[in-house]
C-alpha cells in the first residue's frame, strides 16, 4: 500500500495500467484486439449471470470498526498445507497467447514475483513446461478440463506432477459449449479459430488417439474436432458422474479442487466423495446465463461444507472490498480472472502484476480501515446484509 501511494501520489508516477477498476475493462479494450477482448469481457446470453454477480457483492456491506491498532497486518493464509502471503490466486484462464504475447509466462513470472499461487489453464497457449520454468520454485496449480478418455488424462496429469504442479484444478461447470453472443457475433474462439489449447493438444497421448480417430488428422487441422474428442463432442452435454473421481484419485495423489460448484448439495457430493477442496464459482457468468450470482451461494455452502473441507471463491471480485466480503463470507481465498487478463493485454507481465499488487493493497488498506489486523478475523459478523445495493 505504502510503496504504491508513494510511487504514484508523492512521486507523480501515473501507472501504466489503470489503478481504477472501473476504468481497466475500458482500458484493456482500447489497448486489445476486438475479437480477443470481447472473448475476456464476454458472458453467456445477456450477461444477467455477469450482472448477478456484481449485484451480490454489492448487497453486502463492510461495518468498520474503529481505535483497534492493525499493524502490521497479517494477510498470511495457509491452503492444502502451505502458507501462502495472501488469500488470492490467479484463476485459470485460457488463450492468453491471444491477449498479449508474454502470455502464461508472463502471468506464471508475476505471480512469482508477488508470490501468489498461479493456476494454469488446460487451454494454455504455452507449455506446462516453459510455465513451469517462468514460476521458478512458487506455488502452481494446475486446472484440468477432463477429458473422457482415461489414458489421456493419466498422461496430463503425470507431466503436471512431473513438473511440480501441486493441486488439481478439475473444471465442472463446463459439460457442453455456452451461449456466448459477443463470440458468435464476431466468429471467434481462441481454440475454434486455431489458437489456444496448446497444452491439451500437445500431450502425446492425445495426440496419438485423435490421429487414429481422423485418418492421421492432428489437432492443429481440426480444433474444433479436436476439441469436442477433448471434452466428448462439445454439444453433447457430457460430463463424468461423480464415481469417475475415483480415478483422478487413482493419477494424481495430491490435493483435487473441483471448480465450478453453486449448490450446497453439490458441496456435499463433493466431500462424500473425498476431494479435498470446491471453489464456488460461476466461471464469472460465462456458462448459465441468467444464473444466481456466485456470492450469493457462498454463505451457504460455507455453512453445509466449511468447516470438512477448503472453501474457495472466484466470479465477479473487482476490489479489495471484494475479496474481504468474500473471505468474511467463509473462503478461504479467492481467484480473480478478468481484471489480471486485461492486466495482461494491456501491459503484459507488468500489467498483471499491477493488477494484482493493487487488488492486495486495497484489501490490506480496506481491512486497516475496518479495524481488521489478520484474515482469520474476518468474519460475517463485519458485514451487513442490505436491501438498497448500489
Ligand atoms: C475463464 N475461465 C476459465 N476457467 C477454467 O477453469 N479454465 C479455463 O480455461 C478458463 N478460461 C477462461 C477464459 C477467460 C477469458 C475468462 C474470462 C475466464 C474462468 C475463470 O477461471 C474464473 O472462473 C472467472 O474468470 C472468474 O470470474 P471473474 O473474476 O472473471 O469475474
Amino acid at each position: 500500500l505504502t510503496e504504491i501511494y508513494t510511487q504514484g501520489v508523492l512521486h507523480g508516477t501515473r501507472p501504466t495500467v489503470t489503478t481504477d477498476p472501473n476504468k481497466l475493462r475500458l482500458q484493456a479494450k482500447n489497448a486489445m484486439r476486438e475479437d480477443a477482448y470481447n472473448y475476456i469481457a464476454g458472458g453467456a446470453g445477456e450477461g444477467a449471470t455477469m450482472d448477478a454477480n456484481r449485484l451480490a457483492f454489492r448487497q453486502w456491506k463492510i461495518v468498520p470498526r474503529m481505535m483497534r491498532p492493525t499493524a502490521p497486518r497479517d494477510l498470511r493464509i495457509s491452503l492444502f498445507g502451505e502458507l501462502y502471503d495472501s488469500p488470492v490466486l490467479v484463476a485459470p484462464v485460457g488463450a492468453q497467447e491471444v491477449y498479449h504475447r508474454d502470455k502464461e509466462i508472463g502471468t506464471a513470472a508475476a505471480c512469482a514475483e508477488l508470490n501468489i499461487p498461479f493456476v494454469m489453464s488446460t487451454a494454455s497457449t504455452s507449455s506446462i513446461q516453459e510455465v513451469a520454468a517462468a514460476n521458478g520454485d512458487h506455488p502452481r496449480w494446475f486446472q484440468l478440463y477432463w477429458p473422457m478418455d482415461d489414458d489421456i488424462t493419466a498422461s496430463l496429469l503425470s507431466t503436471a506432477k512431473e513438473t511440480g504442479f501441486k493441486v488439481l484444478v478439475v473444471t465442472v461447470d463446463t459439460a457442453n459449449v455456452s451461449w456466448r453472443p459477443a463470440d458468435l457475433d464476431t466468429a471467434y474462439i481462441p481454440f475454434m479459430n486455431g489458437q489456444g489449447n496448446t497444452v491439451g493438444f500437445t500431450d502425446p497421448v492425445f495426440r496419438r488417439k485423435f490421429a487414429e480417430r481422423s485418418d492421421g488428422a492432428t489437432p492443429e487441422d481440426s480444433p474444433f474436432l479436436a476439441a469436442g474428442y477433448w471434452l466428448g463432442e462439445a454439444f453433447s452435454g457430457n460430463s463424468h458422474p461423480w464415481e469417475h473421481l475415483e480415478v483422478l484419485k487413482k493419477h494424481w495423489d495430491g490435493p483435487i479442487v473441483l471448480k465450478g460448484i453453486q449448490h450446497p448439495d453439490d458441496a456435499v457430493l463433493a466431500l462424500q466423495h473425498g476431494v479435498s477442496g470446491i471453489i464456488v464459482s460461476n466461471h464469472g457468468g460465462r456458462q448459465v446465463d441468467g444464473a444466481v450470482g456466485s456470492l450469493d451461494m457462498l454463505p451457504e455452502i460455507v455453512e453445509a461444507v466449511g468447516d470438512k473441507m477448503t472453501v474457495l471463491f472466484d466470479s465477479g471480485i473487482r476490489t479489495g472490498g471484494d475479496i474481504f466480503k468474500a473471505l468474511a463470507l467463509g473462503a478461504r481465498a479467492v481467484l480473480i480472472g478478468r481484471p489480471v487478463m486485461y492486466g495482461l493485454g494491456i501491459a503484459g507481465k507488468a500489467g498483471v502484476k499491477h493488477v494484482i499488487a493493487s487488488l492486495l493493497a486495497d484489501l490490506d488498506g480496506t481491512m486497516g480501515l475496518a479495524g481488521i489486523k489478520s484474515i482469520a478475523d474476518l468474519s460475517q459478523a463485519t458485514l451487513r446484509r442490505t436491501l438498497y445495493g448500489g
